[in-house]
């Protein structure tokens, strides 16, 4: 691969802001300098943001649950990723009851083989420890998979009791694995949905009402005390609410290891949209659900204030006409989850960076450096520096676009953030020094995504 240089760009990473120039050879960046002139390809960036590609470390592509499998593939979710500035995501690998993770592990692999053009990491999410579970967890951190997730909600589905996730902990306190949770009191939440089925409130606002904060707040308080007995660090996956985050920044603030995630759809939307008239609101239900409207500027103070480190996107597509339609006449049956993969940078540049939120640095720390950081795959991913692999965004401050399922590139018939009016989006996406995306055209590869070996215990605990 010849050399390619990035000229007269702001080069934006989470501690500095500076006008430099970057070299990369073949995958990986070679020189960051003020002023480098050589005999390259040359890309001009001038009046551009030059940053780290974008790390999502939550995504569900190919996944079956709630009687259907999400709409996007690892084909059309890493390419829709990829338009939206975001060059590395992390699955999730779903263990079947009963079976051996090494059998989820090769399942999701399959899944991905040949299909991916940017390179991806896997979870696995632990059903059941059974007689084996503890060691398949070490066998799975040698693989590279350094995280699982257990679920604290959906009992008989997903669910696990607390001495599972107990023992799983106890387990990453000494494999270096880090342990994220779904943490919603599932049998709680499981009595108020049956009540409210059995008064016949079947229409996706119930969703909502049915799936309080508190039991949100209540299972992340759990979290905490377990992290605090075995000595592991916790990963709060999608946290939705004021009373969550309250629970996070009290045990953070006592200096327990507790690092926590939100998304755009908690950010900017609200439980009106799932008030939406007819069957609407079923483009909003996925778990946990949208709160109201004073949720969502006590999370993005937690973002500015690090309370909340990582944005993700908790991706989950499923169409409307013929997948969310399942759930028509009872909000139980309606596919949980949500699409957004290409819109993360997008929503939070504009909504953070724009609005005054959040500083560029921070930006590119919440969206980057920390996924990176706390999944084991920093400094080669979510950084720009000599050595790193050469994942760059081209990054157009001031282009404006509206977004829409028109437009968008995700295989899913909506948008949970159709009409919103953006400025700043990818321009120019390099993955390990191939240019994928240019002007939004995809020059990329179906297959050239590689699975990433991460890390145990690289993150920021350490
Ligand atoms: O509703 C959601 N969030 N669907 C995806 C599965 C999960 O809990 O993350
Ligand atoms: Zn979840
Ligand atoms: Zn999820």
């Amino acid at each position: 691969m010849p050399k390619t240089l990035i000229k007269n760009g702001t080069v934006v990473t989470a501690t500095e802001t500076r006008r430099a120039d970057i070299l990369i050879d073949g995958e990986r960046i070679e020189t960051i300098a003020p002023s480098i002139s050589m005999d390259a390809e040359t890309i001009d960036a001038s009046g551009m943001l030059v940053m780290p590609g974008g790390i999502d470390v939550h995504t569900h592509l190919d996944m079956p649950f709630g009687g259907t499998t999400s709409s996007d593939d690892f084909e059309t979710g890493t390419k829709a990723a990829a338009f939206g500035g975001t060059t590395t995501l992390i699955d999730f690998a779903i263990q079947p009851k009963g079976t051996r993770m090494r059998d989820a592990l090769d399942t999701w692999w399959r899944k991905a083989e040949g299909r991916a053009s940017i390179d991806y990491g896997l979870h696995m999410i632990v059903t059941d420890l059974g007689e084996a579970g503890l060691e398949d967890m070490d066998e799975m951190v040698r693989e590279g998979v350094a995280s699982f997730k257990l679920f604290m909600a959906y009992p008989g589905v997903l669910m696990v009791d607390d001495a599972t996730i107990f023992q799983a902990l106890s387990r990453t306190a000494k494999n270096g694995a880090l342990i994220c949770l779904h943490a919603e009191n599932g049998g709680i939440i499981d009595v108020i949905v049956k009540r409210a089925v059995a008064e016949g409130k079947t229409a996706p606002i119930y969703h909502a009402l049915t799936r309080p904060a508190t039991a949100e707040a209540e299972a992340v308080h759990r979290a905490v005390a377990m992290s605090e007995i075995s000595g592991a660090p916790v990963y709060i996956v999608h946290l939705s609410s004021e009373d969550a985050l309250n629970e996070v920044r009290a045990a953070r603030d006592r200096g327990v290891p507790i690092f926590a995630e939100t998304c755009p759809q908690y950010l900017l939307l609200s439980v009106d949209d799932l008030a939406r008239p007819g069957f609407e609101g079923a483009k909003y239900v996925f778990t946990p659900p949208l709160r109201e409207k004073h949720h969502p500027p006590k999370l993005w103070d937690g973002l500015r204030h690090d309370h909340l480190q990582v944005v993700s996107t908790d991706h989950c597509p499923f169409c409307f006409e013929d997948q969310k339609v399942l759930g028509k006449d009872d909000f139980t049956k309606i596919p949980n989850g949500g699409p957004g993969v290409e819109n993360r940078l997008q929503l939070l540049h504009h909504f953070g960076v724009n609005q005054g939120k959040l500083s560029l640095n921070r930006f590119v720390e919440l969206v980057s450096t920390t996924p990176a950081r706390l999944f084991g795959l920093y400094p080669r991913k979510g950084e720009l520096a000599p050595g790193s692999d050469a994942d760059i965004v081209i990054w157009d401050p001031e282009s404006e676009h509206e977004i829409s399922a028109k437009t968008h590139h995700m295989r899913v018939d909506y948008s949970m953030f159709e009409g919103f009016k953006v400025k700043g989006n990818a321009r120019t996406v390099f993955s390990r020094g191939e240019k994928i995306v240019d002007h939004n055209v995809f020059l990329g590869r179906t297959g050239r995504g590689a699975f990433l070996k991460r890390a145990a215990r690289g993150g920021a605990w350490k």
